[in-house]
């Protein structure tokens, strides 16, 4: 009944995770016992399957923070300076707790002229220069600033000073309960050494942080921190950005290039590796076993899988090659298993089904980037389009993040001219990834249990040996396994 994985991929078509659909298993045990635990590289594991893509709409610090918290890891972009990625590294890594407001700070000489400054933080810190690294002297709150007439005023003129604030040494409970106590809506957490603000913890990141399930020990590295990824290129100066990302703290690099398998990327795994060889290297992206065969052979602790499947991606369109994403795990995934290296499944990521469809199919973790856009921790701020709340998403090959930097993922060297590989969208907002990724992993676990599979490991081995069952689903079976034949439905309220 149905096909075994072999034979089905080996058609000669390339199939996206909707075309292919698995036979129901043996069910023996209870949605619970179901272990998501697995592998990012060779040497990094994670608590659940989740990676956040190194893109500008997608991860910052603020991200990073709450995927570690969750047991995945963030990957933070790389459309930036070398020492802007480097702060983005350690002020995830300054974090105990995931908080996510990215306090904006101001000097007492400054102005705040647009309501756009209040975006990500109902209110704004003010130190002695302006930057974090300074004495706390007090904060404007934007009611503060809406009050004010004359929006040139300087902040000393109508700041609070010495708002109440708590050393950064307290835990989540003992700032939980001074903001309950004080009945106040956010405080600045202060280192007590140097006055230095840490963090602004808001009574909203309590709620959040107090609803989200635990689902397995936070990702931690060996310095007792959070662990965070971050993603380079492959151009010279990168390997003067990988020096300063090490300082920072970086537990895994990724090397980010649209095709991985070049003779730019295997001389960076290998200097690398020469260099820094206890960090784990990603290397890809890759869809085809020769191009991983090459990255592997050249020393990567991990392979990141997709070319044109993201939902921002319009490689295949533009450049003409790329590969159905399921066709692409699962053939790369044979390949890297037997060296030991972990995949990465990157792209077209946009349910819980696709994240099954990624695991079983050999993929040790999926890498979202649209699935996580939208969400707080996004950077960004939210926008209203429509009547609805809504934050920008857009592909790193888009003209528009070029223009910042990103160009070297989709460009050689040589390109004079920019052509346009991805596009600048929107998504919904979606609310905290602590509340909605905890969701989506209690549905995978039940995909993994009505498929028999207990483990990222069982999956596998159930697809390899062929007990695991797969058909190709036509168009039509496509419409009947989503939502249809419904009529919009209103509530009426009488
Ligand atoms: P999702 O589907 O999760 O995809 O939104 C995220 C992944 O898409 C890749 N990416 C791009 N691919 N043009 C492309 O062809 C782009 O502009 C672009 N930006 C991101 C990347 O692999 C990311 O993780």
């Amino acid at each position: 009944d149905g096909f075994p994985a072999v034979r089905l991929f080996n058609q000669g078509y390339s199939y996206t995770y909707d075309d292919v659909i698995f036979l129901p298993h043996y069910i023996d045990f209870p949605t619970d016992a179901v272990q998501l635990a697995t592998k990012l590289t060779r040497n990094v594991s994670l608590s659940i399957p989740c990676v956040s893509s190194p893109m500008d709409t997608v991860t910052e610090s603020s991200m990073a923070v709450a995927m570690a918290a969750l047991g995945g890891i963030g990957i933070v972009h790389s459309n930036n300076t070398a020492s802007d990625q480097a702060a983005l590294i350690r002020q995830a890594k300054s974090h105990r707790i995931p908080f996510v407001s990215d306090p904006i700070f101001v000097s007492p000489s400054d102005s705040i002229t647009s309501v756009d400054e209040f975006a990500s933080s109902p209110c704004i810190l003010v130190t002695e220069s302006g930057t974090k690294k300074s004495k706390f002297l007090g904060v404007v709150t934007k009611s503060d600033w809406q009050a004010l007439n004359d929006k040139e005023v300087k902040v000393r003129d109508y700041m609070t000073k010495s708002l109440a604030s708590v050393p950064s040494s307290y835990n989540f409970e003992e700032v939980a309960a001074y903001l309950a106590a004080k009945d106040l809506e956010f405080v600045p957490l202060v280192n007590e050494k140097d006055g230095e603000v840490v963090d602004v913890v808001t009574a909203a990141d309590v709620e959040r942080i107090r609803g989200f399930p635990k689902l397995g020990m936070p990702s931690m590295g060996p310095d007792g921190k959070f662990m965070v990824g971050a993603s380079i290129g492959t151009r010279e100066s990168d390997k003067e950005r990988l020096e300063e990302l090490v300082k920072a703290g970086i537990n895994v690099v990724v090397l980010d290039s649209s095709q991985g398998n070049s003779i730019y990327q295997i001389e960076m795994i290998k200097y690398a590796k020469k260099m820094y060889p206890e960090l784990d290297v990603i290397g890809g992206n890759v869809v085809t076993m020769y191009q991983a065969q090459n990255l592997i052979q050249a020393g990567v602790d991990g392979l990141r899988v997709g070319m044109g499947s993201g939902s921002i991606c319009t490689t295949q369109e533009v450049c003409a090659v790329g590969r159905g994403q399921a066709t692409a795990v699962y053939k790369v995934s044979s390949i890297a298993e037997q060296s030991g290296v972990p995949i990465i499944a990157d792209g077209g990521i946009s349910n819980s089904g696709h994240i099954v469809k990624a695991l079983v199919l050999g993929a040790s973790t999926v890498m979202m980037g649209s699935f996580l856009a939208g969400s707080n921790e996004a950077p960004g701020a939210y926008e209203y389009q429509g009547g609805r709340r809504i934050k920008k998403y857009r592909g790193m090959g888009s003209l528009e993040a070029m223009t910042k930097g990103s160009d070297a993922r989709y460009l050689g060297d040589t390109a004079k001219l920019k052509i346009a590989q991805g596009v600048v969208g929107a998504v919904a907002d979606k609310g905290s990834v602590l509340k909605f990724i905890p969701y989506t992993m209690q549905a995978v676990k039940q995909g993994f249990q009505d498929l028999g599979a207990s483990s990222l490991q069982s999956a596998h081995d159930l697809l390899k040996s062929g007990v695991l069952r797969q058909e190709v689903r036509t168009g039509a079976a496509q419409v009947e396994g989503g939502v249809h034949g419904l009529v919009s439905y209103e509530k009426k309220s009488f």
